[in-house]
């Protein structure tokens, strides 16, 4: 059956000009392709100011934004006017989020594998928290605290061998993971023995992120069961549940809200004996769905009885989730969002490479043509941030839109950025 594009995929403000033209933040689409060119990020700001309250709503002991998500000053800038804090994977995250003015004690840094320069920089530049993740590193913490005699406020990453039921890349907290100190095997309970003795360390909780777009209450659910065990155990006050809410991608796909998951989350912690401060940083269920790419379509190509492939301006360098983890996505155009979808295709880039797939099984309005503007919808999340400039593509730009205004927050790159680091 043809259907059209379920509203859950879209961004809150999303709405139909007379018409039939898609409206993102009470701008039309096809306005915004004219004023920034293609592909375009759209993110609809006053969705993620609402998403970044629930969150603020459910995890009132506090709540870090995962800038790994999608990062740039602006978007780090507005998690932080409603109250998050940011959890940054690397010193490059972490540069960025103080650029724009982030208070450093509001950031945490991961990493399973910091380096001395890391960690280094997390103490100079007084970073609120830093989520350990192996032996090794404490041995630089140790390192480091004998140059500043300043310890370290931490968090220990724990593994606790639950299956997150997503995509093998994204999970994290089974045994066998590159992540943390393993429950399973007492490395967990030996770290924070260590840590709690150590003059280097202020070690305040535990931490654990059992994976990402997880679907299912019950693995969260036994993660903060093991969590809790260990907090009491050891006497640790806080306790942070990691990221990991899944979003839908496509039309029959749904899961629980940021609400949802916190409940889930604080009745286990109330069976501890003690006192727990409950912190999560979800990254994907912030950001994902407040966003679109708005593609022009460049190709048609039509193989008789096997697919009809369409080509767009973009690729894998805007969107590598589906070639990295087979990701689907829906398509509509923007020129009649509300009408049924009755023709299939596959969209592809532009980039020399057959894997540079963004939709395999891509469901169109009948009536398209080369210079249609083509939308893949929930792309708010680990697109732009995992982008790239393969075959030298240009990174496109990002724009906020707001109340029928827009303002760009990330120009698109020009041919001569693709020298910035070239030295001869
Ligand atoms: C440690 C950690 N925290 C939080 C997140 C955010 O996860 P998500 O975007 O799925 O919410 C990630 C994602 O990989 C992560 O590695």
């Amino acid at each position: 059956m043809a259907e059209r594009i379920s509203r859950a995929l879209l961004p809150d403000n999303t709405s139909i000009a007379d018409d039939g033209m898609a409206m993102f933040g009470g701008v039309r689409a096809d306005d915004l392709a004219r004023k920034f060119g293609t592909p375009l990020f759209v993110y609809d700001e006053e969705h993620i100011r609402r998403r970044c309250r629930e969150a603020v709503k459910a995890f009132p002991d506090g709540v870090s934004y995962a800038s790994k998500a999608f990062l740039c000053k602006a978007i780090a800038k507005l998690v932080s006017e409603e109250g998050m804090g940011l959890d940054v994977a690397t010193i490059g995250e972490a540069y960025v989020a103080l650029q724009s003015g982030v208070p450093p004690a509001d950031l945490t840094l991961h990493g399973n594998n910091k380096s001395l320069e890391e960690l280094r920089y997390a103490s100079e530049n007084k970073i609120g928290k830093v989520v350990i993740d192996s032996f090794d590193e404490m041995k630089r913490i140790e390192h480091l605290y004998s140059e500043t005699h300043e310890p370290l406020k931490a968090l220990i990453r724990v593994t606790p061998g639950v299956e997150a039921h997503t995509h093998k890349f994204v999970t994290t907290g089974e045994v066998d993971s590159k992540f943390g100190f393993t429950v399973q095997n007492s490395q967990a309970s030996e770290a924070i023995e260590w840590a709690k003795s150590s003059k280097s360390i202020d070690l305040v909780g535990l931490h654990a992120h059992i994976g990402s777009q997880i679907f299912t209450s019950d693995s969260f659910r036994k993660s903060t069961e093991i969590l809790v065990g260990l907090a009491e155990n050891f006497g640790l006050p806080e306790l942070c549940v990691g990221g990991g809410l899944g979003v839908p991608y496509l039309n029959n796909e749904s899961s629980i809200s940021i609400s949802e998951w916190g409940s889930i989350v604080h009745e286990i912690s109330k069976s501890a004996s003690l006192k727990l401060e409950i912190t999560a940083e979800p990254g994907r269920s912030i950001v994902a769905t407040s966003a679109v790419t708005i593609y022009t379509v460049g190709t048609i190509k039509e193989i008789e009885g096997i697919r009809t492939y369409v080509a767009v301006d973009g690729g894998m360098h805007d969107n590598p989730r589906p070639a990295l983890y087979g990701s689907d996505y829906e398509t509509f155009l923007a020129r009649s969002i509300d009408e049924p979808r009755e023709s299939k295709i596959t969209l592809v880039g532009k980039h020399c490479e057959s894997g540079d797939v963004l939709v395999q099984q891509g469901d169109i309005q009948g009536d398209l043509n080369v210079g249609d503007l083509l939308v893949t919808p929930v792309t708010g999340a680990y697109g732009h941030s995992m982008g790239s400039n393969y075959n030298k593509v240009l990174r496109p730009a990002v724009v906020f839109v707001r109340g029928g205004e827009s303002r760009l927050v990330v120009r698109r790159e020009e041919l001569s950025d693709l020298l910035n680091s070239d030295v001869t």
